[in-house]
């Protein structure tokens, strides 16, 4: 290891953890039961996960430990004796996109050296992205859409109406999506997935340039670490219904309730982003069972070597 950051062998190593989550949620793709793939693929990233060398606790998980049994926040994984490793996780981003057979389910996963990842509580954030190549600070979440869009067209040199603004297709969004209208920006509508939504601002095969609106705030922790490692920027609020969630984002030590996190402060060092295709998606291709072969499709990417792999596995049944 070099300057705290991860090993660049361990991409290999991540990456079969969220293989084996995609294969094991494929395989109750389109049956309805969105709580089976999501145990499916909990138990297979976490027995995965135990087969590594590390010392890794998880900081973003499936939730406190008294709510989920496995891959809860703060639990160890590996089998010790090997680098100590901050561990987001979204074993299935996408359960009910999984149980309809719907595109872009993905397994992902971030790492990042011990104690730099946000320890986000499982709460939703109002989040904003864009890709690389844009002037720092050009997005900015206590701006209105219309002046988001405004900023981004004029540091594209295009007309607001070839800006796309992907947004998660909710009932909350019903102001954001018109006022984005109304400024003739094109809305690109998700049903699930804002990880993905926010890496495909990176992606210039997407068109989308601009992500706005509510998901959760631990997706809004794994799309950091991807973006820091395709370039990007992100800014995230975390937004909180009841008491209850200001009391778990106290118990997190987080004081500042209203405090904007830039990426920079999300992910506070070089990370591991994988990704694995569960259905068939924009980002990546969707398990393939055939003639007694698994195929996958990953991405593995390392912010501290600026590399974005593409990953497809073949292994025999
Ligand atoms: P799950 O896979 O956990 O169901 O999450 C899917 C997702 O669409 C996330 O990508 C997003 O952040 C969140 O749900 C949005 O929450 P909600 O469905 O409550 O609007």
């Amino acid at each position: 290891m070099s300057s705290g950051n991860l090993d660049r062998s361990l991409v290999m190593e991540a990456v079969r953890v969220t293989e084996a989550a995609a294969i094991a949620a494929w395989r109750l793709a389109g049956r309805g039961d969105e709580k089976a793939a999501d145990q499916a693929a909990v138990d297979a990233m976490r027995t995965a996960l135990n087969e590594l060398a590390i010392e890794g606790v998880i900081v973003i998980g499936e939730g406190e430990r008294d709510e989920a049994p496995m891959l809860y926040i703060g639990e160890k994984v590996g089998q010790g004796g090997g680098p100590r490793i901050d561990i987001a996780l979204d074993p299935l981003e996408g359960t009910t996109l999984t149980a309809k057979a719907m595109a872009n389910a993905l397994a992902v996963m971030a790492w990042a050296p011990a104690g730099t990842l946000l320890n986000a509580p499982d709460t939703y954030m109002d989040k904003i992205a864009c890709g690389p190549g844009l002037p720092a600070g050009v997005i900015d979440l206590n701006k209105s859409p219309a002046d988001n869009v405004a900023a981004i067209a004029k540091a594209k040199g295009v007309d607001a109406s070839e800006v796309t603004v992907c947004v998660l297709d909710r009932p909350r969004h019903a102001d954001i999506i018109a006022s984005l209208r109304q400024v003739g920006a094109r809305v690109h509508l998700i049903t699930d997935g804002d990880v993905a939504g926010v890496i495909n601002t990176a992606d210039p095969d997407t068109g989308v340039d601009l992500y706005l609106g509510q998901g959760g705030a631990p997706e809004g922790v794994l799309a950091c670490a991807a973006l820091k490692c395709v370039g990007g920027q992100f800014q995230g609020r975390l937004v909180f219904r009841n008491a209850d969630e200001r009391a778990r984002a106290e118990r997190w030590g987080i004081t500042d309730l209203d405090k904007i996190y830039d990426l920079s402060e999300i992910v506070r060092a070089d990370a591991i982003f994988v990704a694995t295709g569960v259905t068939n998606g924009a980002l990546l291709q969707g398990v393939k069972f055939e003639k007694g072969f698994v195929h996958t499709d990953s991405l593995v990417m390392n912010s501290s070597t600026h590399t974005v792999r593409q990953v497809r596995m073949k292994r025999a049944l």
